[in-house]
């Protein structure tokens, strides 16, 4: 049995979605749409794939299984309603909305439906992170202690697309949040948070946010997580998550295209530059996922991250953006 899905939302990522559906071996494009036809339909012909004329009949369409929502964030919450409406499975892409208000009214739209929810938190199935909580899952450092996730874009996103972003923390940190909760394995109970304008501070100033920001996250029974995030790392897309417990300490690295090291005199271990941004580092990560979504739709099981999961991650974010602003700890119970 194929699964067919049809993505909405040509873009950027949606775009590279469709490939990734079109070329799985248990997965179908069943079809694309995007308000912007132009981009459907350049994907539609490069795939050889349906052109839907309206999101509708995306909707309606008995030849449709599922459907992966990759348009632009204020549209997921809509979508999904309407999906679940629908009674199709869903994969969206992160965040369900910027407002946890509409991410809320959202959830009480669609309450305990049996329709599957998916969240393109795609940095839960990277190989390296998944296997830092695999080790701390199965003993290796002992008692988790301590986390630190690196998260540094290689330069600034263009002025439209921070403008429209929502800020750092729930654009940028929101990945790092439900990675700091995939790898705590337990739920964050305080937040403290420091905000810098160093890379474009024009910019950010306007905006109201910042491009520079340092996160710590404290969980019930005292472990920590640390989260640096940065626009600009001259050196290219920095992504490291380390685990520290009482036994040792595990550590994903960065990834380079191969991992060859040269060694002379005047230096050692001089590599390749890194894997460029985030397409091409979690470029298995993606495939991955749509693996996982097929899975957990054969198997009956819920996908393994889910609505509640963006939710709790949005919780975070806004705790962030308050703890920033008010220059103290903030409470998760404080949020929403
Ligand atoms: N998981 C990740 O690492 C990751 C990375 C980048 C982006 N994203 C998320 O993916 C989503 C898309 O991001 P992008 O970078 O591809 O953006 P993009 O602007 O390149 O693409 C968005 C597409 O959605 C289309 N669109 C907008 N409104 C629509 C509507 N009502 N109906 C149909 N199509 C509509 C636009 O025309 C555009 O083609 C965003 O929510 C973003 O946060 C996730």
């Amino acid at each position: 049995m194929m699964l067919k899905i049809a993505v909405l939302g040509c873009g950027r990522i949606g775009r590279m979605h469709a490939e990734n559906i079109a070329a799985h071996p248990r997965a179908t494009l069943a079809g694309v749409f995007d308000i912007h036809r132009p981009a459907a339909v350049e994907v539609g012909s490069k795939l050889a794939t349906t052109v839907f004329d309206a999101v509708d009949e995306v909707f309606s369409s008995t030849v449709v299984d599922a459907v992966l929502i990759a348009t632009s964030t204020p549209t997921h919450a809509d979508f999904i309603e309407k999906a679940v409406a629908a009674g199709k499975p869903i994969l969206c892409e992160k965040p369900i909305d910027l407002s946890l208000e509409r991410v809320q009214r959202c959830a009480n739209t669609i309450g305990s439906t049996a329709v599957p929810i998916m969240l393109g938190f795609v940095r839960r199935f990277d190989p390296g992170h998944r296997a830092v909580r695999n080790a701390i899952q199965a003993g290796d450092i002992g008692d988790l202690h301590q986390v630190v996730i690196t998260s540094r874009d290689p330069g600034m996103p263009p002025v439209a697309y921070a403008e429209a972003s929502g800020g750092i923390f729930r654009d940028m940190t929101i990945h790092d949040f439900d990675m700091a909760r995939f790898i705590l394995g337990e739920e964050v109970t305080e937040v403290f948070s420091i905000g810098s304008r160093l890379v474009d501070p024009v910019l950010m100033e306007r905006l109201g946010d910042y491009d520079t920001a340092s996160v710590v996250l404290t969980t019930a029974t005292g472990r920590q997580c640390i989260i640096n995030n940065s626009r600009q790392a001259a050196y290219g897309y920095d992504q490291r998550v380390e685990a520290l417990g009482t036994k040792g300490m595990v550590i994903s690295e960065n990834r380079r295209p191969n991992m060859t090291t040269l060694h002379r005199a005047e230096f050692t271990g001089q590599g390749a530059p890194l894997l460029n941004f985030f397409i091409d580092r979690y470029a298995e990560a993606f495939s991955t996922e749509i693996s996982a979504f097929v899975d957990a739709i054969e198997s009956g099981r819920p996908p393994e991250v889910g609505f509640e999961d963006g939710r709790q991650a949005l919780i975070l974010a806004e705790a962030a953006i308050k703890s920033a602003a008010e220059g103290r700890t903030v409470k998760t119970s404080e949020i929403g």
